[in-house]
């Protein structure tokens, strides 16, 4: 080390001691504040998107500054820097996945300082997840995820001082609701956010509304959170952007001739005056930062310093403002014991319109294969974590490998990573890195199985692009093959399964020798013309699974008779020989009929109950739509086929199919399988034809002749359910004359449903898109989209994917459930959870080993049946992280309760306790601020508080068995940390 560099470091260390009074951290580490005075709070922060314009490493380390100026290396240094240099400066840190970056970069004279300024609450870590997510497209599970993710790495590097106590949301484009209730399981005590409909947001600030009380789930009532809209944006008030990439004037002072004190300050709190005017209390927070921010920051503090100074210095002369550096947290801190009320929010804040011509809705459906992606390193991701504590993994065999695709998921929730809102570039890293994630999961789930099976050598490969019929594996060894199903749920469950393989006899057998019934499916012809699949596979072997947590099956090659034999069409019809009549497709428990003549399903009959549903595509012709808006340039432009459709109809025993053919790019398999209560529409898109000035957007419709008046249900990141009624809003009057189809979109990340008084209509999907009930008794879900222009909200590139040389082809599925409408709806919420984490399966020759698991398996089939394995994995080197939940709602369920002593046992626990949603925070612990709700009675004389609702539980291996009973109400979710020898 050079001698200055020593000298330099010296001198800091110095300034931190010496500026040290004892240290507090949290709210006691909060600026005072004067009770009759206006009091603003100043804070500092910087939004570090986790990619957008730039790749997540060109973004940290300051690369590719062409493309987008930013590199948060810079900013988290020179930020540290400048908090060591003045004790009353403070900075708040958002995205974890930065911040790990950084600190891993760093020697230990710098972590100690830094852990300094945490534990004096000087440095704040706020929100604390990996990424800032996105809330329309994600699923809760992913979220609850990524945030335990961040937490930790804060309660391993920095314990209690590093824990967050606000959600920061500043950026996403709109809100949910279920977003809002995971915070309050987390013992969190408020959340800020900037973006609202601008008409929402109008009737707020004139209301003194921009800070409310949201009633964040309808099942669980004590899920309130304080939530606050940012005056304005979260960006700094016009002509205060002191950063070294603002063009603002600094503050100038002494006796230069350009002296400005007077004018800035004058205007500075002109500017907090309005703010003041929109809000109840007599704090006030005003952000200083934007995006990126910060990368040299003594500008920023140096001229914060000032503005703090001659603010404070008018006092003497009668001024009635007080400014302080502060934090969310300090600042909710204030808010939380003035004691005032605040109005009450019950459903969420989409769609966010920022004009009556934009409407943020093309982003729930943008890079849809992309948004499939990271729904399948979610479910390997739940699968590697199961699987590495039942085999008990070591930690070389799981921690790299878990902890790889933990971050990259962390990354993949990011508000411009699942929202498809990334330039082409960054997308294509993201899958690199989602590839590598996947890649080190399936490495550690096959060590685990290795384990967990009588295959101790087996290979445990995974296809991932069974979606297109192609398995190399598969195809080549189905001579002899294994195929080992692990079922991430709790409940056994039946599945059908689908292997790629050459047109031959096989036959399947079960663990113990059964024949397995299993018949050959043809693979659509469009699947086949794929010119980019890499195998010609054209047949499917399809048998049904039964699966507890594990099960083999064996796949061989056999001649004669008894075996599979190829299913024959039975029916096709295409352009010349279409006449009137219909026909039927029907299983035991599922009838169809297709319209000759126009080729559309036209009527279901399931569930005791029959339909006229019509299914088919629409397709709107948009001008400027782009990545994140969904705008139409006029009404007519949205065209449903309304026939036209060629069809093949192939029956077999175990499975038929309607093989259809929209156009050129679009085409569907219609598919029912025997004993199995959803429809299958496995549906592909592209390529999307294009104008020269238009693009297209392709819906996928289902027109029932349900009686909805208006009324949609959609899901809440694939959790509870909110209703939604056509052309309204709570609490204020949308603009939807220019836009009415885009103001009506909702995000729909696993359900959309409607009803009149006898029937229902339910769509289930296998990642998120954008949805919407136009007319009563349809539903539509946007499926794929390729534009011609940016909508110039940021991306900067057209929306118009590209893959092997052609416009991206994309292929899904969605279900659909016709049920009686007073039947409970927890028959959706089963097949949700099968199609969120269904069966994994995983490919070894089979080598005719014998030999039995060296480990066995839990099971959890006496759990109750709304009882869902949500987490198991592992947290610390002798520690598993568990969550159960009880997934249906109050209109569902009911109270259960289960013992999981034996689970313990299992896992060979010395202890166990319970702690918040995010595993980090004892429960016990867990203490968060209520604030009190207009029309509620008296407000209290004294703070109020939240505390756990229930005892949480703690316990250890000589207790009684009776104390590890658990009790969960409907669409609760305990999380325990289970301590093990
Ligand atoms: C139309 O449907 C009827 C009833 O299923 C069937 O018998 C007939 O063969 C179909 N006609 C044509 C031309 O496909
Ligand atoms: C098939 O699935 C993989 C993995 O999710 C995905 O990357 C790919 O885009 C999908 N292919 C199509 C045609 O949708
Ligand atoms: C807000 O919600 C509370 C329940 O938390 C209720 O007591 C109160 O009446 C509600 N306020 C209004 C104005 O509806
Ligand atoms: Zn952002």
């Amino acid at each position: 080390m050079d001698i200055l560099r020593f000298l330099g470091i010296f001198l800091v260390l110095c300034g931190l001691y010496a500026t040290q009074t004892e240290a507090v951290c949290g709210y006691e580490s909060c600026h005072e504040t004067k009770p009759n005075m206006i009091n603003i709070h100043l804070v500092p922060h910087s939004h570090d998107d986790v990619g957008w314009q730039k790749t997540v490493d060109q973004y940290f380390y300051g690369h590719r500054n062409n493309i987008h100026h930013g590199g948060v290396q810079y900013i988290i240094s020179t930020v540290i820097e400048e908090l060591v240099k003045n004790p009353d400066r403070r900075f708040i840190q958002v995205e974890m996945s930065f911040f790990s970056m950084w600190w891993a970069q760093q020697s230990e004279v710098t972590k100690n300082i830094v852990k300094k300024l945490v534990d004096e609450g000087r440095f704040q870590f706020t929100n604390g997840a990996w990424s800032m997510n996105d809330e329309a497209n994600v699923n809760y599970q992913s979220v609850i995820d990524q945030f335990t993710l961040g937490l930790k790495f804060l309660d391993d590097n920095f314990g209690a001082c590093g824990r967050p106590t606000i959600g920061w949301q500043v950026d996403p484009f709109g809100h949910s609701r279920e977003q809002a209730s995971i915070f309050a399981q987390f013992g969190y005590d408020g959340e800020f956010f900037s973006r609202m409909d601008h008409n929402d947001k109008d009737r707020r600030l004139r209301d003194l509304a921009m800070e409310m009380i949201w009633h964040a789930s309808e099942s669980l009532s004590d899920l309130k959170l304080f939530t606050g809209l940012t005056y304005r944006h979260y960006s700094s008030p016009d002509g205060f952007c002191f950063d070294v990439n603002c063009g603002d004037d600094p503050i100038v002072d002494g006796q230069s001739y350009d002296n400005n004190v007077k004018s800035r300050i004058d205007d500075f709190l002109s500017y907090a005056s309005t703010v003041a005017g929109a809000f109840r209390s007599n704090h006030i927070m005003i952000t200083m930062g934007g995006d990126f921010q910060y990368e040299d920051a003594a500008h920023n503090f140096k001229n914060m310093d000032k503005l703090v100074k001659y603010i404070n210095e008018r006092q003497s002369s009668g001024s009635q403002y007080n400014i302080v550096y502060s934090t969310p947290a300090c600042y909710l801190n204030a808010v939380h014991k003035s004691g005032l009320s605040f109005p009450n929010k019950t459903l969420d804040f989409f769609p966010f319109a920022s004009d009556s011509n934009s409407f943020w809705t093309g982003y729930f459906s943008s890079r849809t294969t992309q948004k499939r992606f990271e729904r399948v390193g979610n479910h390997i991701l739940q699968v590697a974590k199961e699987l590495s504590v039942f085999a008990n993994l070591p930690a070389e065999q799981q921690k790299v490998n878990l902890n790889r695709l933990r971050s990259i998921m962390g990354v993949m929730q990011h508000h411009d990573a699942i929202t498809g809102t990334e330039k082409q570039a960054v997308s294509n890293d993201y899958d690199r890195l989602m590839y590598d994630g996947i890649l080190g999961a399936t490495e550690t789930s096959a060590f685990a199985l290795q384990k967990l099976t009588n295959l101790p050598n087996g290979e445990f490969q995974t296809c991932l692009n069974l979606n297109i019929s192609e398995c190399a594996f598969t195809k080549d060894n189905a001579d002899n093959l294994v195929v080992t199903l692990y079922n991430p749920l709790a409940h056994t469950t039946k599945q059908y399964v689908r292997l790629p393989v050459k047109n031959e006899n096989y036959q399947v057998t079960d663990d113990k020798g059964r024949v397995v019934a299993s018949e050959l499916v043809p693979v659509s012809q469009q699947i086949i013309d794929l010119e980019f699949r890499e195998t010609d596979t054209q047949y499917e072997l399809v048998f049904k699974a039964t699966v507890d947590k594990i099960a083999n099956y064996y796949v061989k090659k056999v001649e004669g008779q008894s075996a599979a034999q190829p299913i024959k069409a039975v029916k096709s019809v295409s352009g010349e020989t279409r006449e009137d009549g219909e026909t039927v497709v029907q299983t035991s428990t599922i009838k169809l009929t297709i319209d000759n003549k126009s080729g559309l399903l036209k009527t279901v009959e399931m569930n005791g109950v029959s339909e006229n549903i019509v299914q088919s595509y629409g397709v709107y012709r948009t001008w400027d739509s782009g990545a994140y808006l969904f705008r139409q340039y006029h009404q007519g432009d949205f065209v449903i086929q309304d026939g036209d459709v060629e069809f093949t109809v192939y029956e077999g025993d175990l499975v038929k199919e309607v093989h259809q053919k929209f156009s050129d790019y679009v085409s569907q398999v219609i598919r029912i399988y025997e004993d199995r209560e959803t429809i299958e529409f496995d549906w592909q898109v592209g390529p999307i034809p294009r104008e020269t000035d238009f693009g297209n957007e392709v819906v996928i419709t289902f027109t029932s002749e349900i009686e909805s008046e208006g009324v949609v249900f959609t899901d809440a990141n694939g959790r509870e359910m909110i209703r939604r009624e056509k052309d309204k809003r709570e609490g204020f009057t949308p603009e939807l004359d220019r836009q009415p189809t885009a103001g009506n979109y909702y995000p729909i990340t696993s359900r959309i449903a409607l009803q009149d008084s006898k029937k229902r209509m339910a769509v289930l999907n296998d990642r998120a898109q954008g949805g919407t009930s136009m007319q009563d008794g349809q539903i539509e879900l946007m499926l794929h989209r390729r534009l011609v222009r940016d909508d110039n909200k940021g991306v900067g590139e057209v929306l118009n994917e590209e893959k092997y040389g052609q416009p991206l082809i994309a292929r899904g599925k969605v279900h659909l459930v016709l049920s009686p409408a007073d039947e409970s709806t927890s028959a959706e919420r089963h097949w949700v959870k099968e199609h969120h984490l269904p069966l994994w399966a995983f490919f070894s020759k089979n080598a005719g080993s014998t030999s039995s698991p060296a480990k066995s398996l839990p099971s959890f089939d006496d759990f109750p049946n709304s009882v869902h394995l949500l987490t198991l994995e592992p947290f610390n080197d002798d520690e598993v992280l568990l969550r159960l939940e009880n997934y249906l709602d109050h209109t569902e369920g009911k109270v259960v309760s289960l013992n999981i002593r034996p689970l313990f046992d299992y896992l060979n626990g010395v202890e166990i306790r319970e702690t918040t949603l995010d595993g980090n925070l004892p429960l016990s612990q867990m203490k968060r601020f209520k604030f009190h709700a207009e029309g509620s009675g008296p407000i209290a004389s004294e703070p109020e508080y939240y505390t756990a609702s229930h005892t949480p539980l703690a316990a250890d291996y000589s207790q009684e068995a009776s104390d590890f009973v658990v009790t969960l109400k409907p669409m609760q979710i305990r999380t325990f940390i289970v301590k093990f020898k």
